[in-house]
């Protein structure tokens, strides 16, 4: 039976790293309530020094149940990527919050909200351009969402993340200090609007495609004379 390639269908910003090496295809999916002990899951697995960096210190592992469990999915963006098991492989939590509240980068845009994004990827998983899908993906939610200032935690020291937004072609500004880093976005675009639009098309469709493979195979290795086979 010929088979059809959907990855030539799919839109994908690219799927070559910077030195040409192939990559896979990395899906980004907005997360929800169901997607919680994944999200616990994929957060105690790191080790002291990313829980550093992604925190801004080292979260004990009560501290990061909690802040799994306070999750607001009606306030806040999650984006996630799974692999063929459904785990999380890596986790951007973007947050907005009103200008006037951040003591620093009120002064940093004249919009009415910043975001402050936060990103993870799985020790195994990292160098496959996961990191680097998930920033893009919070980036065009903040353009679409109108706004222009983006703050992440450890910017300033952080070698793969300035690589990563430099990467994105955004400057990263230190006006106020190496601490308080943050980058500065373009205006949304009708081409945001609809890339943001079609990623989550895609994702949903392999989100959907992975657990029906799961459940497939799950449902076959339960069949009378297939165990431990
Ligand atoms: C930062 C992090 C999210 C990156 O995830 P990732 O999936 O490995 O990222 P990608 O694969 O998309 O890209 C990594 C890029 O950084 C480059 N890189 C890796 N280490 C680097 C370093 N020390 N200095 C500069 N660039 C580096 C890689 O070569 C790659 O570049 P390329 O795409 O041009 O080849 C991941 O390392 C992580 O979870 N770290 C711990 C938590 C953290 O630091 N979070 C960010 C602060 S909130």
């Amino acid at each position: 039976m010929k088979s059809i390639d959907l990855e030539g269908l799919m839109p994908h910003m690219s799927t070559i790293n910077a030195s040409g090496a192939d990559r896979p295809v990395v899906r980004v999916k907005e997360l929800s309530e169901r997607d919680r002990r994944r999200l616990l899951m994929h957060f105690l697995a790191l080790d002291d020094s990313d829980r550093l960096l992604r925190f801004g210190t080292v979260l004990p592992d009560e501290l990061i149940t909690r802040y799994v469990q306070k999750l607001d999915f009606s306030r806040d963006t999650v984006f996630g990527v799974y692999d063929d098991n459904l785990r999380l492989l890596g986790v951007g939590h973007l947050a907005f919050t009103a200008r006037e509240t951040s003591t620093v980068l009120h002064n940093a845009t004249l919009k009415a909200r910043i975001a402050e994004f936060g990103v993870s990827v799985s020790a195994n998983a990292r160098g496959m351009g996961i990191g680097s899908r998930l920033f893009e993906r919070a980036a065009i939610r903040c353009r679409n969402e109108d706004v222009d200032t983006l703050y992440m935690h450890c910017l300033s020291s952080n070698q793969t993340m300035i690589h990563i937004a430099a990467k994105a072609g955004m400057k990263i500004h230190r006006e106020y200090g190496e601490a308080d880093a943050y980058l500065k976005l373009q205006p949304a675009s009708p081409g945001t609007m609809l890339a943001e639009a079609m990623e989550e098309q895609f994702a949903t469709f392999d989100y959907g495609f992975k657990a029906n493979t799961k459940a497939a195979l799950k449902w076959w290795n339960r069949l009378p004379g297939r165990k431990g086979k």
